[in-house]
């Protein structure tokens, strides 16, 4: 059995869920095998600079959100270039906001594995959907931590099962994945929200939290309702902004987030691979 000596818990969270996810795994993995557990948190670009390398003896827990049935594809030259599996053991976890994590985490197993990772493990678990209150709120609730735990012990137990690499984990999804979901308004026509970007209202102080959670450095510091660059409607503005001073007012973008709350508001179930 190969010896882990460092789990880590890597992640892009613009709202917290697939951190949350991401650390309480690999926790739980790192507390019984009794190593360290490192976070590693890749959500801002100030932290996407360098490139991670690591070895036999790590096992990394690795966690995206699912943005259209996908791995965001705006980190994929992220991913593709600076991080470096070296023989790691991997364990790729996806976030989704309770409508469906699609191929999100075959993508990101097979991510994984051309960066040399040995993926050992998968999962794919619900948190708040971004552009929502209420869709997947309160998740990861305490179900779904426990069932994060539980499925922890039972990686460390195939690791102490005299594990040895053979294949990438098989887990659910189509391979090679589907092209992105793309949603449809009520008469079929394709919802575009690729270029829509958030509004700022009058409560706006301009304090800078907005700008300083943006994951992809969008927001102009000195005048938070300039948006410079891409918008991936992670929502983290809208989100982290304390006097609600952040939203989205775009037709097509309100639709789909209505149209989403009304067609997924039941609970939907985590899915573990091994
Ligand atoms: C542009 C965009 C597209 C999304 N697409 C999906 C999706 O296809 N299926 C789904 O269930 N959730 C989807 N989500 C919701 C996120 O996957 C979910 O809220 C995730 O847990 C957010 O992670 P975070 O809290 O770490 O930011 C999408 C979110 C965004 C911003």
């Amino acid at each position: 059995m190969k010896r882990i000596k460092n789990v880590y818990a890597l992640y892009f969270s613009p709202t917290g869920g697939t951190k949350k996810v991401v650390e309480t795994l690999a926790k739980t993995i790192a507390n019984q095998l009794e190593v360290d557990c490192v976070a590693v948190d890749v959500t801002l670009p100030n932290a996407r600079w360098k490139t991670l390398v690591f070895g036999t003896g790590d096992l990394v827990v690795f966690g995206l959100p699912v943005i259209a049935g996908r791995v965001p594809n705006l980190l994929l030259p992220y991913v593709e270039e600076c991080i470096v599996g070296g023989g790691a053991m991997g364990v790729p976890v996806v976030s989704f906001g309770n409508r469906n994590f699609d191929d999100a985490l075959v993508e990101l197993r097979n991510l994984m594995e051309q960066a040399k990772f040995q993926t050992i493990a998968g999962g794919a678990f619900v948190s708040e959907h971004s552009f929502s209150r209420s869709l997947g709120a309160g998740r990861p609730d305490a179900n779904d931590l426990e069932e994060i735990k539980a499925f922890g012990v039972d990686i460390v137990e195939k690791i102490q099962n005299k594990w040895q690499y053979e294949a990438p984990v098989c887990v659910a999804g189509n391979n090679p994945p589907n092209p992105y979901y793309t949603p449809r308004d009520r008469h079929g026509n394709h919802i575009d929200i690729r270029k829509v970007k958030p509004k700022t209202t009058d409560v706006c102080t301009g304090c800078g939290i907005c700008a300083s959670v943006c994951p992809l450095g969008s927001i102009d510091k000195e005048n938070p309702s300039i948006i410079n660059g891409v918008c991936m409607k992670c929502c983290a503005c809208v989100k982290h902004c304390p006097e609600g001073g952040k939203y989205f007012d775009d037709t097509g973008f309100v639709y789909h987030k209505e149209e989403l709350e009304a067609l997924y508001a039941e609970r939907a179930k985590i899915a573990c691979f091994l």
